[in-house]
């Protein structure tokens, strides 16, 4: 089973989206919501803040289905990873006028407005977990595994990832949520996510230490766990 990276699920649930104008905004606006949730769509898009730092608009390119190689999507992660985060201030303040004017859109989960109101609310950790690379220099999200975390707690998958692995990039992913979700505890009630059935999920897979809010340096060459269970347990076989 192949997961779709965070930003081929963003291209699933931007499908519905049309351009409206022969402008050709950097994301178009979404055609099945109220016109209020449609303005402030097409506003949060032409923002200037939202365009010079590392936002949804920089994702957005990856919408283009022709370009799914790792080849290809390497750069849009790029550039979204070089841009500079965006501040928390004012992606909190667009959240609360998205909350505003797409109340009945997010109260029935239409999976556009949602995935947005989630990225903003969340910018800070999305930026980190995004960016992270792992030992071979690929980007984590770009990794089925860490794609599958990614999506779950973006809630842009409400079902729990069975298959968890004990890697660098999820530690690194986990933490800065859980992290996030400790110094921010608004974000959690804003968004009615409920840490704790899958933080027990992981930690029953990986164990306590694996929760430990340390966020390892991915990129680091992984532990030889194998080679270490070789020479503790086969060595006198020898
Ligand atoms: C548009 O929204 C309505 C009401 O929320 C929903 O029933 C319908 O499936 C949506 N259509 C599309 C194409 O998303
Ligand atoms: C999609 O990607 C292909 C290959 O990189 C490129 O030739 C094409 O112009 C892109 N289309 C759009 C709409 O950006
Ligand atoms: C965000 O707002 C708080 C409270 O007003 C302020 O202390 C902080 O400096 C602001 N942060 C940025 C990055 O502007
Ligand atoms: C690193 O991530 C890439 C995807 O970006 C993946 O193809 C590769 O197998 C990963 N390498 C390691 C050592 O996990
Ligand atoms: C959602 O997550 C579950 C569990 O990880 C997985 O089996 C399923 O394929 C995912 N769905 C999509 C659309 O990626
Ligand atoms: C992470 O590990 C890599 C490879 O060992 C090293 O080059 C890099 O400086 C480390 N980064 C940090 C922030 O420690």
């Amino acid at each position: 089973m192949k997961f779709l990276p965070i930003s081929s699920l963003f291209i699933f649930v931007l499908v519905a989206f049309n351009f409206v104008s022969a402008q050709q905004p950097a994301v178009p606006a979404p055609q099945n919501v109220s016109s209020a949730c449609q303005q402030e769509v097409i506003k949060l898009a032409s923002s200037s803040d939202l365009n010079s730092c590392a936002s949804f608009i920089k994702l957005y390119a990856l919408q283009n289905k022709t370009m799914q190689s790792a080849a290809s999507l390497t750069p849009i992660y790029d550039s979204y990873c070089a841009a500079p985060k965006c501040n928390d201030n004012i992606t909190s303040a667009d959240a609360v006028e998205l909350q505003t004017q797409c109340q009945s859109e997010l109260a029935m989960k239409d999976p556009t407005t949602s995935y947005l109101h989630t990225i903003l609310v969340l910018n800070s950790p999305v930026k980190d977990s995004l960016c992270f690379k792992n030992s071979s220099g690929g980007y984590c999200d770009m990794d089925d595994n860490s794609a599958a975390v990614l999506n779950y707690l973006l809630g842009l998958n409400y079902t729990q990832p069975t298959d968890l692995s004990c890697s660098d990039c999820n530690k690194a992913i986990f933490n800065t949520f859980a992290n996030y979700f400790k110094s921010n505890p608004q974000s959690v009630t804003t968004l009615s996510i409920d840490p704790t059935s899958f933080e027990n999920f992981v930690i029953s897979k990986c164990g306590s230490s694996f929760l430990d809010g340390t966020v390892p340096n991915t990129t680091s060459a992984p532990k030889k766990i194998k080679a270490l269970f070789d020479l503790i347990y086969e060595y006198p076989k020898v």
